[in-house]
Formats: C-alpha cells, sequence, structure tokens
C-alpha cells in the first residue's frame, strides 16, 4: 500500500486556493479503489451510478443504501486515503431532513466515508443544512441530476436559457449558505459553471462535463475506460480501452481452453509420486 498523505478538508481547500486542479472519479470496488489510490486521485465518489455501472439497471432509482454501503466499504478498503464521498441514493434523503441525517450517518459510520453527496438546489438546502449540522462533510449535485431525469426531460444539458441558469445560480448559493464543501455541476454550459465557480466563496465547484472554469474535474471511471457498453456520453474521454483489452483476453481464453492450450503445467500444481501411490493404494 502506499504511503500517501490522507486527503482532509483543509488539504482540498489548500488546493483550491493555490490554484491546484482537484482529481475526482468514480469508484465502486476494491480493486479499482486501490489503482485510484496509487494513481493519487484526491476525491473518490462511490456514486450511485453504480446501479447502472455495476448492477446493469437502466438507471440509478433502484440502488438501495445496502447497495451503496456495500460498495462504499470496498472503495474504503482499497483506497484508505482519497477523500472518500457516499451518495445518497433515491429516496434516501428526500422524505425528510431527520431520513437524510440518519442516512448520511450510515455512510461515516459503516463505510468509513469523509463526506456524502445529495443531488438537488434550494428544494433540498434544508437536508443539506441539517446533515452539515450533524457534523457529516456534504457536497451538492446541480445540473443534470439523474434522479430527476424523468423532471427533467431526460439525460440534457441543463441551464442553456439565461433562466434556467439563473435558477442554477441560486441554488449553488443555497447549497453554500447551507453549508456545501463542494458542489458537482455536470453538463451545465461552460460560461455558466464559469459564474458559478467565480461566485463560490466558502465551497469550491467540481465539473463533470461543464468545462475547465471549475475547481476540480469529475469523470466516471467507467466511460472513461471503454467499461460501460450501452453508450458513451460526449462529455467522457476516453482514456484507456480497458474493456477492449478485457474482451480480447476474453476470446483468447475461450479459444486456449477450446484448443486445450490452457492450461500449461505453470497453471497447475502437482503431486509427490510417492503421496500419489499411496493414494491410488488406499483406494483399492
Ligand atoms: O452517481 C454518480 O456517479 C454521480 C455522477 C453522475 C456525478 O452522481
Amino acid at each position: 500500500m502506499s504511503e500517501r498523505k490522507k486527503v482532509t478538508l483543509p488539504a482540498l481547500f489548500d488546493k483550491v486556493a493555490k490554484g491546484q486542479p482537484i482529481t475526482m472519479l468514480t469508484c465502486y470496488d476494491y480493486p479499482t479503489g486501490y489503482l485510484q489510490e496509487q494513481a493519487g486521485i484526491d476525491m473518490i465518489l462511490v456514486g450511485d451510478s453504480l446501479g447502472m455501472t455495476m448492477l446493469g439497471y437502466e438507471s440509478t432509482l433502484p440502488v438501495t443504501m445496502e447497495d451503496m454501503i456495500r460498495h462504499s466499504q470496498a472503495v474504503r478498503r482499497g483506497s484508505p486515503n482519497s477523500w472518500l464521498i457516499g451518495d445518497m441514493p433515491y429516496m434516501s434523503y428526500q422524505p425528510s431532513v431527520e431520513t437524510a441525517i440518519r442516512c448520511a450517518g450510515r455512510f461515516m459510520a459503516e463505510a468509513a466515508c469523509d463526506a456524502i453527496k445529495l443531488e438537488g438546489g434550494v428544494e433540498m438546502a434544508d437536508r443539506m443544512a441539517g446533515i452539515v449540522r450533524a457534523g457529516i462533510p456534504a457536497m451538492g449535485h446541480l445540473g443534470l441530476t439523474p434522479q430527476s431525469a424523468s423532471a427533467l426531460g431526460g439525460f440534457r444539458v441543463q441551464g442553456k436559457g439565461a433562466l434556467q441558469a439563473k435558477r442554477i445560480v441560486e441554488s449553488a448559493r443555497a447549497l453554500e449558505e447551507a453549508g456545501a464543501f463542494a458542489i458537482l455541476l455536470e453538463m451545465v454550459p461552460d460560461r455558466l459553471c464559469k459564474v458559478i465557480t467565480e461566485r463560490a466563496e466558502k465551497c469550491f465547484i467540481i465539473s463533470l462535463g461543464s468545462g475547465p472554469h471549475a475547481h476540480g474535474q469529475l469523470l466516471i471511471y467507467h466511460d472513461m475506460f471503454g467499461l460501460y457498453p450501452r453508450f458513451k456520453p460526449k462529455m467522457a474521454k476516453v482514456f484507456g480501452e480497458a474493456g477492449r483489452v478485457i474482451l480480447e483476453g476474453l476470446q483468447r481464453y475461450v479459444d486456449e481452453v477450446t484448443g486445450r492450450t490452457f492450461p500449461q503445467p505453470d497453471n497447475w500444481f502437482g503431486m509427490p509420486d510417492e503421496e500419489y501411490d499411496e493414494l491410488l493404494r488406499l483406494l483399492k
């Protein structure tokens, strides 16, 4: 395991103050958490996108707290030093402030997360404030908020028009006032992201498909390595074709087993002659 120092909230704000971009990725399992730890990723989001990327659902809505806790625990085991954020799943915070605080607390107590993230703006500011008052660092999420995709008219860019953009600016302010340490802007125009980033005083801004002006960037891990088969969003750059490499390996495996060239002696375990002879004698 690396000797990396634990990422803390003051260390993240220090980066922001020095103008150093924050790196953030989603992650859902132990081996990927281990790799992201080695790569020195600052913030890891165990996103409820795991419903789609890991569990094969068509949306994030069926994801449960139990799913989130199980995956967050695995990521934490792989990445002890990143700033780990548990994503509040659908209906774990919408019903009431109390529900929100209880579910946020589970991420901290059961999965050793450092913070939580929830979707929504002005209308969720009381949930945000309650969680922060309970001593739990919380991140907001504006723009395309997948849990409300139906109400938003699908997975599309948000805030292109001035009126909608103004509402997003107001929501960012409400979340900041409620105590959010950071706000994720997903799929809003770069200029809107710039306006919100310039206005942020007590929190920092992370962009997912919202351009270069934020304090940091987030990508969905499966998109950046060609691991999600259904589609590749425009905003995702592919940093490595891991999906293709794995598929080629799987095809070679099928060929070698079928052609009886796998396994080779290196891949199995022998037994001393005398033990084998004794076994045959015992079986007579
Ligand atoms: O669940 C998730 O991974 C997210 C991202 C889309 C930001 O919330």
